[in-house]
């Protein structure tokens, strides 16, 4: 449960790392002249070498850190994950996984047990990961797994330069990419950006910006004056590139997100940017910076649009509770339950059905297949196919 209202207070060991991070961003916004696209203000704020968010120290992911994933709450969402994957590769006869943002490792521990335990490990488990501190904590994670395991995995920091056949994960990766805010002013597109004022900064206005306009513009819904939203104008890019070696196989991106027309829907006119700091949700990216999170709900009608231009069918759209239930959930439940003793075992069974339930993860996040080169169907939209609603 996550505690919206008052902020935590930071060290000053927060402080001055925090203080490192906007001497930063602030030298990018006077080169610039003195205002930035939001897009890269979240970029400097998650992803500066040394200094961001997803490049320097904070914890981030876990009960100790400032926000919990699926992989992280129960191994329960990786194993069911593994029977999608094992399903996959057994049709194309072997193959690798390519993870992209692997977070703790918590997803690829599991993960890689559950395809060993069902016979059907990957040739190889590929891990993409940007974040230097991160890949520290999964090769920590992994050292859990025998020596047979451990030589199957590696790391890149960039998508795989030769083709492989097989599947690419991103879970909770796209929700991390930086996003452009706008908002409708005058009948117009106006880009929101960051400034610099009062010794903090702050939303501006920006200049006119033809490409945001014609973004806001291909949208095609109607957005009423005064709308504030945001759009993830690099995700064709790097959908693209993650999904550029696969041959033939799935994407499965999981993430909380909308389908386009529910996302830009009237109600929603503050837009979906959120910040995660200790366990705590608020709108203020403003603070902590470089110490918080920053997201945004994932356009999947985007994703969709983008897969297709990158040369991949959109193979399902489901919610995750679909998606796990399709996917063996109250077999691999059950398998936990009866490998836990009797004072483990409800805490382990509670945190399972988070995964699913329709107030918790089961509705808000939503998964989504994308295949090159692959026509069987996959069991994970069995129950339910919402890919038309896209
Ligand atoms: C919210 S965490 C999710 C971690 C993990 N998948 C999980 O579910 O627990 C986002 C992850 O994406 C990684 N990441 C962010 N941008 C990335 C990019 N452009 N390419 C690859 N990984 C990226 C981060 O370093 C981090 O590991």
């Amino acid at each position: 449960m996550l505690i919206p209202l008052e902020l935590v207070e930071l060290s000053a060991a927060e402080a001055a790392h925090e203080a490192r991070v906007v001497a930063a961003i602030r030298a990018a916004l006077d080169a610039a002249g003195g205002w930035l696209p939001f897009s890269r203000f979240m970029q400097l704020a998650l992803y500066a070498p040394g200094l961001g968010y997803y490049a320097a120290g904070a914890h981030k992911l876990g009960p100790g850190g400032d926000y919990v994933t699926a992989p992280e709450l129960s191994p329960v969402f990786a194993r069911c994950l593994a029977s999608q994957c094992a399903e996959v590769l057994a049709t194309l006869g072997g193959g690798d996984i390519l993870e992209v943002g692997a977070g703790s490792g918590a997803l690829a521990v599991e993960l890689l047990a559950e395809l060993a335990r069902q016979r059907q490990l990957p040739a190889r488990y590929r891990i993409l990961e940007t974040s230097p501190e991160l890949r520290a904590r999964q090769q920590a994670a992994l050292a859990v797994l025998s020596g047979a395991l451990r030589a199957r995995i590696d790391w890149l920091d960039r998508p795989p330069p030769t083709p492989f056949e097989g599947v690419v994960l991103a879970n909770e990766v796209l929700d991390a990419l930086p996003v452009e805010r706008f908002r409708i002013r005058g009948g117009r597109v106006e880009a929101r950006g960051v400034t610099w004022s009062g010794g903090r900064f702050e939303w501006a206005a920006g200049p006119a910006d033809a490409a945001l306009e014609a973004a806001v513009g291909a949208l095609g819904v109607p957005l009423a004056e005064g709308y504030e939203s945001e759009l993830c104008a690099m995700l064709g890019a790097w959908l693209a590139a993650v999904t550029a070696p696969l041959g033939a196989g799935v994407a499965l991106l999981v993430d909380y997100g909308l389908v386009r027309a529910s996302y830009y829907e009237p109600g929603r006119e503050g837009g979906t940017l959120a910040c995660f700091h200790r366990q705590r949700c608020h709108h203020d990216p403003f603070v902590n910076i470089g110490l918080q999170d920053l997201t945004a709900w994932v356009d999947f009608t985007r994703v969709a649009e983008a897969g297709l231009a990158a040369g991949l069918a959109v193979a399902g759209y489901t919610t995750q509770a679909h998606f796990l239930l399709a996917n063996g959930f109250e077999r691999h439940v059950a398998a936990l339950r009866s490998s836990l003793d009797a004072g483990r075992e409800p805490v382990a069974a509670g945190a399972a059905l988070r995964l699913v339930l329709p107030g918790d993860m089961g509705e808000r996040f939503k998964c989504i297949a994308l295949a090159r080169r692959y026509q069987a169907p996959l069991a994970g939209f069995a129950l339910r196919d919402f890919a038309a609603t896209l």
